[in-house]
């Protein structure tokens, strides 16, 4: 295995990569805002197992936080990450400043509209344009052929998905189960915000959501159950809860019951103090 490189300019990136491309390897891309956990290795894993080639790019994308504390208290950990990517295979750490992501006079973003309205993008204003705006450079940068996002971030990977499609952007996009704690928690650098406290509360998150899917696969009418499950964390000690809702996987449009041939997912966000946490669950067809 080649030690790993880490690359900070778009100039350099491509050149590396067109050294690749040339030897007719197959690049897959990893885009992270760094913080690793066991999730984003997973995401690792599958890019080496598909591709000859991989980058892991880790960026703290200052245009998709819609609040300052949360961006500035976002956690940074680039030296870590270095070593948890290097001893995991990845070819190239791509750690570009935000002064060679976003120069003087930028000017653009990308809206992708429909599967951005709702849900987080409900609650977190812009939020999509920023993560559109910058995956889109992250794959003009690697002109990765592949690239590697995890289902916790569900509604993230339906607008990459449409973006992608509208765009005609020559990339594949694979999403990858959400890795979850012993007790189901869904793994996210957000969780080590948490106090002790917090991280037991946030359990309540996927078991209520678990509980959720099964009522409405078992026939409890959806508005009903959806309003439970957003008691249900009120009551176990979430401060407060942005959306529950049940939507359709392909194109995340609400859904008010289930429907035959249409895989449905359901969606929550909720507060412990000032960690905003998300998860999200497929729910069975009923019968
Ligand atoms: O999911 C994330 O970590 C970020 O939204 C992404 C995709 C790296 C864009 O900044």
């Amino acid at each position: 295995m080649q030690p790993m490189e880490t690359i900070s300019t778009v100039a350099g990136l491509r050149a590396r990569v067109r050294e690749w491309k040339q030897a007719g390897a197959r690049v897959g891309v990893v885009p992270t805002m760094g913080a690793l956990h066991a999730g984003h290795l997973s995401l690792v894993q599958a890019a080496r197992a598909r591709m000859d080639r991989g980058i892991t790019t880790v960026f703290v994308n200052p245009i998709q936080f819609d609040n300052a504390d949360d961006l500035a208290t976002y956690p940074r950990t680039l030296a870590e990450d270095g070593r948890m990517l290097a001893r995991s295979g990845v070819d190239v750490l791509y750690a570009p400043t935000a002064a060679e992501m976003y120069p003087p006079g930028f000017a653009t973003r990308i809206t992708v509209a429909g599967v951005s309205t709702g849900l987080c993008g409900g609650s977190r204003p812009g939020h999509f344009d920023g993560v559109a705006t910058v995956v889109c450079k992250l794959f003009m940068q690697t002109l990765a052929d592949c690239a590697f996002f995890g289902e916790k971030d569900f509604q993230q990977v339906q607008v990459i998905r449409r973006m992608v499609a509208d765009l005609n952007l020559p990339i594949e996009i694979v999403s990858c189960p959400t890795m979850r704690e012993a007790d189901g928690l869904a793994l996210s650098s957000r969780n080590r915000r948490l106090t002790a406290a917090q991280r037991q509360t946030a359990v309540a998150l996927p078991r209520v959501l678990a509980a959720c899917a099964q009522d409405i696969a078992a026939g409890t009418g959806v508005a009903a159950a959806l309003s439970g499950a957003a008691d249900h964390l009120a009551a176990a000690g979430f401060d407060s809860v942005d959306y529950v809702e049940l939507r359709a996987e392909t194109d995340l449009r609400p859904l008010a019951t289930l429907l035959p041939g249409t895989p449905a997912r359901l969606l929550a966000a909720a507060w412990l103090g000032d960690v905003r946490l998300i998860d999200g669950m497929p729910v069975p067809p009923r019968g």
